[in-house]
């Protein structure tokens, strides 16, 4: 591929691009946008070059719709228009979709700027492109909820988060669903500058990037939407403020996890609609795993169970009366997960550092672990299905 396409330019700026990038260039006469396909066949021959160069040979009514076009089709490529002219100019051919104008004169250095300019503008949608095409791939929102209160959603969701986050850089946020007394900044001890209420109004709801600064930023490298600071403001958040928010970040993040409040609240309705995951939680006792049932019942017949689920045991304690076999017969489906009941989880609650952020060895650590793996596109961990099927039943 060449790096710029020069059409009807001198030959004072012809050498001036030439030197700027090596001589990896074609030049063209105006005469040959008159061929079959015009300036787009050219730039497609010449092999996308980020740089155009429309000359004073080509004639600015013509020049103007080409560069129009050439900015909609080739968004990551730069054309420049060779014309004296003053601001008048200027804004007319911006307008016209061309980013840079130069005079006829222009000297080596404000050619090679340009050059520097196109290049930086090429790599960032080549970047952009990469970036959807990833989220496209794998993008994930993973909603963990449970009938029961006090399942461990919250420890679940927290370590799932911080898992990603530290798999993937950048990848991952966590959105704290429990609009009344969810305590996701607690778990990860942070204290939010911003909660939810905040991101629902105001330009932080439509504009991507300003959504981000709401967000807080743990050491895991995990951003936080922490749930609110009191349960009537909670409350006002609506669920379609909600589906929007979601939305939003499910486009700016490979993963977005979703704590949640007991039960299917308006909000988590709201979020299952976007969900690709459902993580599901209960206790091994009869009252959780019947309600986790007619959840999955209830969520079939709403149509809003995601395609992908995993359902998880926690807290277990051997001595329950109710065996794992139970609570799949039950189910009418494997558990994925199977945590066991373990003295690290409540420290880890109590002091805020998620069991995967440190090097804890203790089985529900390695049982959120293999989690993680299950959601990663390259599994660290797939033997025997999904998340491993790793039990987890020892202390
Ligand atoms: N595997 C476990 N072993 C021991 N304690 C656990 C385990 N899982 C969770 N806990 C403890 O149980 C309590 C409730 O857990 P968690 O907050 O994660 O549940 P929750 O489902 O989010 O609750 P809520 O419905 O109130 O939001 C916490 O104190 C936590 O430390
Ligand atoms: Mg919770």
């Amino acid at each position: 591929m060449s790096q710029v396409l020069t059409v009807g330019v001198g030959s004072h700026l012809t050498g001036a691009f030439t030197e700027a990038v090596g001589g990896d260039l074609v030049t063209l006469d105006a005469a040959q946008l008159d061929a079959a396909g015009g300036l787009l066949a050219r730039i497609a021959e010449a092999g996308s070059p980020f740089v155009v160069v429309l000359g004073p040979d080509v004639p600015q009514d013509r020049a103007f719709p080409l560069a129009g076009r050439v900015d909609v089709a080739l968004p990551g490529t730069s054309v420049v228009l060779v014309a004296e002219g003053g601001p008048e100019l200027w804004v007319a051919a911006m307008r016209a979709g061309i980013r840079d104008v130069l005079g006829p004169d222009a000297d080596p250095g404000d050619v090679a700027a340009v050059v520097r300019r196109a290049a930086t503008l090429a790599a960032a949608h080549e970047e952009a492109g990469q970036h959807a095409a990833t989220q496209a791939d794998d993008h994930r929102v993973i909603v963990v909820a449970s009938p029961q209160g006090g399942a461990g959603k919250t420890t679940v969701a927290t370590n799932l988060a911080v898992g990603l986050a530290r798999a993937a850089v950048g990848s991952t946020v966590l959105v704290d669903l429990d609009v009344q007394f969810g305590d996701v900044a607690g778990a990860l001890a942070m204290t939010p500058e911003y909660t939810l209420p905040d991101t629902v109004q105001g330009a932080a709801s439509y504009d991507p990037l300003v959504l981000k600064t709401f967000l807080g930023r743990h050491p895991s490298g995990l951003h936080v939407l922490a749930g609110s600071d009191s349960p009537a403001a909670g409350d006002a958040v609506t669920a379609d403020q909600v589906g929007r928010l979601l939305d939003t970040l499910g486009r700016e993040f490979r993963y977005v996890v979703v704590d949640t409040a007991p039960g299917l609240t308006a909000h988590t309705l709201t979020a299952l609609e976007q969900a690709t995951d459902l993580v599901l939680v209960s206790r091994l006792d009869v009252p959780g795993v019947r309600g986790m049932r007619k959840e999955l019942d209830v969520l079939t017949e709403l149509h809003l169970l995601p395609a992908a689920r995993h359902l998880v045991l926690n807290a277990v304690e051997s001595a329950g009366g109710l065996s794992t076999t139970d609570v799949e017969d039950t189910l009418g489906a494997p558990l994925d997960v199977v945590l066991p009941r373990h003295s690290a989880v409540p420290v880890s609650t109590n002091t805020g550092v998620p069991l995967l952020h440190g090097d804890n060895r203790d089985p529900v650590t390695r049982g959120l672990q293999a989690m993680v793996a299950g959601f990663l596109p390259t599994p660290i961990d797939r033997r025997g299905g999904l998340f491993g099927r790793r039990r987890v039943a020892s202390r």
